[in-house]
């Protein structure tokens, strides 16, 4: 039996989670619920967070996963911990994986995040970062340089204009913060934000390093580096190695064409087949997510 991976993000940022976890764990079933009829999430309260990753966390386990991602740093920054006590499975989120990359890949070096408000006001990747600092040697402490809030970014790649003038315009804007403190590496805090790689790369120029913590998580659900939760160990193949299609659906609380449209920029042409807008099914009991638009 292959293990059941139950994901959730606001929207399509996720996808990003999504598909590095398809490429490590390819026969593994995944069940993704974009929360776009809510989103965005990066100006949500703490109370707010919490109340939907439980509902869509309940949704979820009604589905038999086996672990659950929080494919989205905002509810990762705020109610990880707090989801991790009420699930009854393994709960992985964005932070640890975003700054042992950033260990890994910058260490000594000047290190920033873009994020959402709401993941800025919650200082969980400074704190995450100093934790890192004291448990490691001077030469690969993480120097770290500013948190940067990023609002305009997470409604155009919604809106499907990843690649647009505004884009770029809004990439401009918050780079500025990047390049005025000699920043030397970037985590992309937001599961939407590897969506604006070439925007941000037109800006920050080729020498800033864009850190996207995606497949450090697919790695966390591939070795059950749960943060001691409870130990799984699926198994990592290579990519497309005698491996069955993998089970996947979508469910969105949104609008299913908006989202099929912003996510095969990134999946390609074979997303959404089974894409399900959350309460056009009759065998999935969905009572659990309450949709106040
Ligand atoms: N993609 C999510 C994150 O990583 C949520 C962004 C939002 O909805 O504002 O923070």
């Amino acid at each position: 039996m292959q293990p059941k991976i139950g994901m959730f993000d606001s929207g399509v940022g996720g996808l990003t989670v999504a598909r590095a976890v398809r490429e490590r764990l390819p026969q593994s079933s995944l069940i993704y619920f974009g929360d776009t009829a809510r989103a965005p999430y990066g100006c949500r309260s703490k109370e707010e967070l919490m109340v939907f990753g439980q509902e869509i966390i309940g949704f979820l386990i009604s589905r038999q996963v086996d672990v659950v991602v929080v494919a989205c740093n905002t509810s990762s920054a705020h109610v990880l911990e707090e989801l991790r006590e009420v699930c009854s499975v393994p709960v992985i989120g964005m932070i640890d994986a975003a700054i042992a990359l950033a260990g890994r890949c910058a260490p000594g070096k000047r290190v920033g995040v873009l994020a959402t408000e709401a993941t800025v006001a919650s200082g969980a990747f400074e704190r995450r970062a100093m934790q890192w600092n004291e448990e490691r040697p001077e030469a690969e402490r993480l120097v770290w340089t500013v948190s940067q809030a990023c609002p305009r970014f997470v409604p155009l790649v919604e809106a499907g204009l990843s690649d647009s003038a505004e884009a770029l315009a809004a990439a401009r804007a918050y780079g500025e913060a990047i390049l005025r403190t000699k920043t030397e590496a970037v985590i992309l805090g937001c599961t939407h934000y590897p969506f604006l790689r070439g925007a941000l790369r037109a800006c920050l120029g080729p020498d800033v390093l864009l850190l996207d913590p995606a497949d450090e998580v697919a790695k966390f659900v591939a070795h059950g580096a749960f943060g001691g939760v409870r130990g799984l160990r699926f198994e990592d193949r290579e990519i497309g190695q005698g491996a069955e299609p993998p089970n996947v659906r979508y469910y969105v609380s949104g609008s299913t064409d908006l989202f099929w449209q912003a996510g095969r920029v990134l999946m390609g042409e074979g997303f959404a087949r089974e894409l399900v807008r959350q309460g056009q099914l009759n065998d999935v009991d969905v009572g659990m997510v309450r949709i106040q638009p």
